[in-house]
């Protein structure tokens, strides 16, 4: 079998497709694993918009607590390796269904994100699109900078009893409550990024997959996009999943581990 090494070396087009097992090693949790964070809470009762319209107040704190974590995490050896192969292609695209932006902090800039970007604000009433910027002199709660600050004690006594009190992001546009800047079940994701991300996996020599499931669509359509173009398929997640049968390579440890021996194998 040719290694894989002469193929990343041949490779012209790379797309990497991640999950949020890219971000586990940053010690944010994933959402299926045993851990994840579906086990432990309903995502129809928070990541909706029936819910948010149901009960604001709930879907805000439990946002805001994975922002605080978020807001203290670093990126991890993968997000730095995923930075450094933007030089090494001459075409490459980071397609992440993240919405944790360390990909940013690791000095990403060839990304799209699918699921958006949770400092963002988005109105679902008026359409209204809100920078992290932006956002955060809406909602300063929000904020990266004030979720940094605090500890998670203050976040659950001092910060939810705000929420609790009614202190909510209400929209410059149209006054009704903004929420997240993500993409919640049942919602479309944003037409740039899925164009963008299914036309460049049609042209891809390689495609790395790491970190995901493959079950939620239309993301894990992507890996067979590409594979039917005659892409290489590569798999980086500890686990099994539905794209393994489609890979030519499977690395059946984590992304920090794999990343950068690939790394590795390119500087060679
Ligand atoms: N390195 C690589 N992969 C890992 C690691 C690691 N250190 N730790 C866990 N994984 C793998 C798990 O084995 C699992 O296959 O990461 C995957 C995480 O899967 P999910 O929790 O389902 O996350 P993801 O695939 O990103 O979910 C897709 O579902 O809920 C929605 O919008 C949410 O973007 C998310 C989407």
């Amino acid at each position: 079998m040719v290694e894989i090494q002469e193929v990343l070396k041949e490779a012209e087009q790379v797309g990497v497709l991640s999950g949020a097992g890219l971000s586990a090693e940053s010690g944010i949790p994933t959402f299926r694993g045993k851990d994840g964070l579906w086990n432990r809470f309903n995502p129809t009762e928070l990541a909706t918009f029936e819910a948010f319209q149901e009960d604001p107040k709930l879907v805000w704190k439990w946002y805001i607590w994975r922002m605080h974590l978020i807001a203290n995490s670093k990126p991890n050896p993968a997000h730095y390796a995923i930075t450094e192969m933007e030089k090494l292609f001459p075409r490459f695209l980071h397609i992440t269904q993240n919405v944790d932006g360390l990909h940013r902090e690791a000095g990403g800039k060839k990304f799209v994100e699918l699921h958006g970007h949770i400092f963002d604000g988005k109105c679902r009433f008026c359409g209204k699109h809100y920078t992290a910027e932006e956002f955060s002199e809406l909602f300063p709660i929000a904020s990266k900078t004030f979720l940094k600050s605090i500890t998670e004690e203050t976040l659950k006594g001092e910060v939810f009893r705000k929420i609790d009190e009614g202190e909510l992001p209400f929209c410059r546009n149209c006054g009704e409550i903004v929420g997240p800047g993500v993409v919640w079940f049942g919602e479309s994701l944003p037409e740039e990024a899925i164009e963008k991300a299914f036309n460049f996996a049609e042209g891809c020599d390689v495609l790395l997959v790491v970190g995901t499931s493959g079950v939620v669509q239309p993301a894990a359509s992507i890996p067979l996009i590409a594979k039917r173009k005659n892409a290489v398929l590569v798999e980086i997640n500890p686990q099994e999943t539905p794209l393994s049968p489609y890979c030519d390579f499977v690395f059946r440890e984590s992304a920090s581990s794999a990343l950068p021996k690939l790394i590795g194998l390119l500087k060679r």
